[in-house]
């Protein structure tokens, strides 16, 4: 009969199915590394307030460390009557120590530790995805470098609205990914407080010292309230908030470019290495990357969701419900990590069609706002202007042509404050030259933009 920790108070063994039902080993093995990390800094601190000596403290670490490795090498023997990560563990080391192993649970219970764990758990995998943002970052960085003095037409509403430059159009993914950098570290301050201490949910009459525990494993500080951080997972809400962010930036962009790599946009050039064919059409080449990063959106959206409907309603402190926190958070990082570094692939790889794209350019009457704006800058009210364009746009229309194409005359008749410098402001070239406000798709204001975030990013991987 396979010993429990609390089998003290038990008469009779736990039912098989029970067993199956309760076991979170087969998804919390993945917290050993950091369920060994806080049990060395719990170790060291019960050795410095005289609770173990500090031989007991060594031989604890010692054995602790070799467990790690065993664990990490695949040699460690799991099975689903010790439950989860912390008594395989624990229960490890006191199949080496003895008495000694039994003493490791002082002053802490698996409440406070697998919250523990899992913050560090946690913090970790912020910065790893933290890295993984910021390669993809230089990938877009590296594509705006490459397609620097090429002009697309910009959309709104999928129509054709005005130009902008292709490093421009690339710059603003790498805005969104600097966001999501930003709320990740912002989510890791708040985070980074440290559970240990707080035992199963009211603290401990034994004389710890938590502040040194917090120091050593890197916490900025210490909750001050056993309560609430024994079961607190707001961390995770946030986490999966900001991944999911990721994932909505990263769909959004999967959307456009699977769009573009059509041929009736044909904007797009794909590498074969990133795409699949058909088993059925032979001349068929598809973005299943692409497809597969929009769709895997829906996963990290419903881990969000399965944590915020898990910790409605619960009262304090710990509930058993909780242990279900970590299969959305791993796979939702999982998942996150496993997208960025493919969409990074996939930008790196990909070349817009400057041909197809130039050669279209004339369509859509992209100038048709900078001409309004020439008519504010002659002193006509932004509503007549706007009306002025609107009937020329009409005229063109009929007429087949663009607005370029307008004899002045015509272009006179239909408003007088129109000169011979018109033809500064119309044309595609001519209309993206004409910005200058701060944040537009002006040259210099572009290439100062990519200058700095190249800067700020340095070298990408293909960069
Ligand atoms: N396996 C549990 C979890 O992941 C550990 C904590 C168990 N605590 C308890 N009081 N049963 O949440």
């Amino acid at each position: 009969m396979a010993e429990k920790p609390w089998g003290g108070r038990f008469a009779a063994q736990t039912d098989r199915r029970v067993e199956q039902f309760t076991e979170s080993i087969s998804f919390d093995h993945r917290l050993f590394e950091h369920d060994v990390v806080g049990s060395i800094a719990h170790a060291r601190m019960l050795a410095r307030v005289g609770l173990l000596t500090e031989a007991e403290c060594e031989q604890i670490v010692h054995v602790l460390s070799e467990i790690r490795q065993e664990i990490a090498e695949g040699r460690f023997p799991f099975s689903i009557e010790k439950e989860d990560i912390h008594m395989h563990i624990e229960s490890a080391l006191t199949a080496r120590l003895g008495d000694l192993g039994r003493k490791l649970h002082t002053a802490r219970s698996r409440n406070d530790q697998v919250a523990t764990d899992v913050k560090l758990w946690t913090r970790d995998a912020i910065d790893r995805l933290d890295g993984l943002l910021a390669d993809l970052q230089r990938a877009f960085v590296a594509f705006a470098d490459r397609h620097r003095d090429l002009i697309l037409p910009g959309y709104t509403h999928l129509q054709r609205a005005q130009p902008v430059l292709a490093p421009h159009y690339a710059l603003a993914f790498v805005e969104k990914f600097a966001r999501d950098r930003d709320r990740l570290a912002d989510c890791r301050r708040r985070l980074n407080v440290l559970p240990l201490g707080a035992a199963a949910l009211a603290g401990t009459t034994l004389p710890i010292d938590r502040e040194s525990v917090a120091r050593e494993l890197g916490f900025d500080s210490v909750a001050a309230n056993s309560l609430d951080v024994s079961s607190d997972r707001d961390f995770l809400a946030e986490t999966l908030f900001c991944l999911t962010l990721v994932a909505e930036h990263l769909s959004g962009w999967a959307e456009e470019w699977i769009l573009w790599s059509t041929q009736e946009f044909g904007f797009l050039l794909l590498p074969d290495s990133v795409c699949t064919g058909s088993s059925i059409m032979p001349q068929k080449k598809n973005p299943d990357v692409l497809e597969l990063i929009r769709g895997r959106t829906a996963r990290v959206v419903g881990a969000l969701q399965t944590v915020l409907v898990l910790i409605k309603g619960l009262p304090l402190a710990y509930n058993r419900d909780l242990q279900e926190d970590k299969l959305p958070l791993f796979d939702a990082v999982d998942t996150v990590s496993s997208c960025l570094e493919l969409a990074a692939v996939v930008v790196s790889g990909a070349e817009l069609n400057r041909d197809r794209i130039s050669s279209r350019l004339d369509e859509g009457f992209l100038d048709a706002t900078t001409l309004m704006e020439y008519l504010i800058l002659k002193g006509v009210p932004q509503r007549t202007g706007h009306e002025v364009v609107g009937r020329l746009v009409s005229l063109c229309e009929s007429r087949r042509c663009r607005l370029a194409d307008l004899p002045l005359d015509d272009l006179r008749a239909a408003c007088p404050a129109i000169d011979e410098d018109v033809s500064g402001s119309l044309g595609v070239e001519n209309a993206v030259k004409a910005f200058r406000s701060y944040g537009s798709t002006a040259p210099d204001q572009v290439s100062e933009q990519l200058t700095a975030w190249k800067a700020k990013l340095g070298q990408g991987p293909n960069g």
